[in-house]
């Protein structure tokens, strides 16, 4: 695993590279396989991305071959403030020309957790057929202020999970929403390429701790086979 640290100047040059990475990535992913596949992260920290794609390449990528999925969601309908989808929904899918069908979000209507992380893997198993775990073109995460990636909490249960592709998951009581659903380190590993984004000075603490190995944390256990690509804003 080769992982490089991307310290660029300030959020807006931090993402301007991000957009040139996920433009670069499908264009190579199209060419190669005439597809390309991303799974998005949640929370605050990509909607800048997101935005700048909208608004600098709805024309410089195909995005008609595009196949975006989710690393995470919290447990609450499409349509509610804390969705990473709706986040997603109203930065990017609504305003580029990706097909619908081309855009995988985590079924939270589903009964339970469970039952939604179940059938996701079941949708993801319909694009990434016959291998043990998908490899995805490139993965985002973004990195908690406790270390966690997408929905993989300290302590939690789904840290460990080495076989599903999906899985419920807990997230403090801190947090607004505690049910999730997360892709797991088996497929976080498998990628092609992860990129996390790590944006401003409150995630100074926990960035260091990331850099120097702390294993006490999640986000320790990101370990792709491919590209691990650490942007950051924090100088
Ligand atoms: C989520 C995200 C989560 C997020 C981190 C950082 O569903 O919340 O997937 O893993 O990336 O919590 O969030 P911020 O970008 O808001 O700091």
């Amino acid at each position: 695993m080769k992982r490089e640290i991307l310290t660029l100047p300030d959020a807006g040059a931090m993402v301007r590279e991000l957009c040139v990475l996920v433009r670069d990535k499908a264009s190579s992913a199209i060419e190669a396989s005439g597809q390309f596949s991303m799974a998005l992260s949640g929370g605050r920290t990509p909607r800048a991305l997101y935005e700048a794609l909208a608004k600098y390449y709805r024309d410089g990528i195909d995005w008609n071959k595009m196949h975006l999925f989710f690393g995470d969601e919290r447990f609450v309908p499409k349509d509610h403030e804390q969705s990473n989808f709706r986040m997603a929904d109203e930065s990017l899918f609504s305003i580029v020309p990706v097909p619908e069908k081309n855009v995988y979000p985590i079924p939270t209507e589903e009964a339970t957790p469970k039952l939604a992380a179940d059938r996701y893997e079941t949708t993801m198993r319909q694009y990434f057929t016959d291998v043990d775990f998908p490899v995805f073109d490139l993965l985002l995460l973004g990195l908690g202020a406790d270390g966690h990636v997408a929905s993989l909490f300290p302590g939690d249960a789904a840290l460990v999970e080495k076989r599903r592709w999906a899985v419920p998951a807990t997230a403090p009581a801190s947090y607004a929403v505690r049910e999730r659903i997360t892709l797991t380190f088996p497929v976080i590993n498998g990628s092609d390429t992860v990129a996390m984004i790590v944006a401003g000075e409150e995630k100074r603490g926990i960035l260091e701790r990331l850099l120097r190995g702390d294993s006490g944390i999640p986000a320790d256990r990101v370990e792709p086979a491919g590209r691990f690509l650490i942007f950051t804003d924090i100088v």
